[in-house]
């Protein structure tokens, strides 16, 4: 059965669409992409329809990961269409919960430094104001966080929540 996961951020113009992408590749890799349906989105619209931040795209191009997905904001039905929905923060994580129309729909919420290996980090930090080293920084995390997802999702198999 196809895994679905929504990787979600404020803006979904930094750390989520980077986090799709990554991803991506990362079950691409795996030869895995035909069991996988993956996107982004944001808890804040204002920004939707934009492709990603420049600074993004041209921190995750060196490293070879190409951002075309365009900004949208999390709607209802994304809790009936994902399994998964891994949140870059404490603040969206709230924002994503208060959303949630169930209990079930609830559980589906993942924190994304659940899946963070050694690092003092307790989130995704938003790059928006930072500088460049910052869309770095994002992306040395999600790789780590997203490979530890992807080990966990295929690991626990249909009993996944
Ligand atoms: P993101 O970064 O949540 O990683 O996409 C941000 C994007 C936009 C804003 C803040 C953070 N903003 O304030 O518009």
């Amino acid at each position: 059965m196809k895994q679905r996961v929504l990787f979600v951020c404020l803006g979904n113009i930094c750390r989520s669409p980077a986090a799709e992408e990554i991803f991506r590749q990362q079950v691409v890799r795996a030869g895995l992409q035909e069991q996988f349906t993956i996107d982004s989105a944001g808890t804040y619209g204002g920004h939707a329809g934009e492709l990603a931040d420049p600074r993004m795209r041209t921190a995750a191009a060196s490293r070879g990961y190409f951002l075309i997905h365009r900004s949208r904001q999390i709607r209802m039905e994304d809790f009936e269409r994902f399994d998964r929905i891994v949140v870059m923060d404490d603040y969206n994580y709230e924002a994503v919960h208060r959303l949630a129309p169930s209990r079930e729909a609830g559980r589906k919420i993942y924190r994304m430094r659940e899946f963070f290996g050694q690092t003092h980090y307790t989130y995704v930090p938003d790059p928006y104001y930072e500088g460049r080293e910052g869309f770095f920084l994002v992306l040395d995390l999600l790789e780590e966080a997203c490979a530890c997802l992807l080990a966990d999702m295929t690991a626990d198999g249909e009993s996944a929540d």
